[in-house]
């Protein structure tokens, strides 16, 4: 099934330089881009956007994740391919950077646990944020498009991959 996936390269992947190379991974497995743009959310949106997170961490996690979303600019995409909310989650790697797998973008570019960040009172640092599935996702992209950010096209890749 063609699905749609949000997709957030975090503020650290904007200030360690790494957005070429962290895209590079969704467009190598021939995943499509169909919206894309630099937005520095307040505080108010990434209280929104993670809706959900002070049940499932605590409160403290959730102010920590919401200076670091909105610490900076993120670069905000749509992802669209076969089964693509899970995909890009396996292209994404687990939560725990130390954790995630290697060949993963989190298991390759980052290496905190939530043991040091617990006790360090930080955030995890793990560069991306994709959606963990469909009602999350049509949501999200809800949330940070308008339909008319969104692009009906053909890669060259279509009749290889899809
Ligand atoms: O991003 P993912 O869906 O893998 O994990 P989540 O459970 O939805 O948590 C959202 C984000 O909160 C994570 O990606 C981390 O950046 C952050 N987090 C944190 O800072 N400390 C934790 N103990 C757990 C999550
Ligand atoms: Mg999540």
């Amino acid at each position: 099934m063609i699905e749609r996936t949000l997709v957030l390269l975090k503020p650290d992947a904007v200030q360690r330089s790494l957005v070429g190379r962290v895209l590079s991974r969704f467009e190598d497995a021939g995943l499509k881009i169909i919206g894309m743009k630099m937005i520095w959310i307040d505080e108010k949106f990434a209280k929104i956007h993670y809706s959900g997170i002070g049940e499932r961490h605590g409160e403290k996690v959730l102010k920590n994740l919401v200076d670091y979303i909105h610490g900076g600019p993120v670069i905000a995409m749509v992802i669209e391919g076969v089964n693509s909310i899970e995909v890009v989650r396996k292209i994404t790697g687990t939560t725990y950077p130390n954790e995630a797998l290697p060949g993963t973008i989190r298991g390759d570019f980052c290496h905190i646990s939530r043991k040091y960040a617990n006790e360090h009172d930080k955030y995890v640092g793990n560069l991306v944020h994709a959606s963990e599935n469909k009602k999350d996702a049509d949501r999200e992209i809800s949330l940070w498009f308008s339909a008319d950010e969104l692009f009906n096209y053909k890669t060259v890749h279509d009749i290889h991959v899809i």
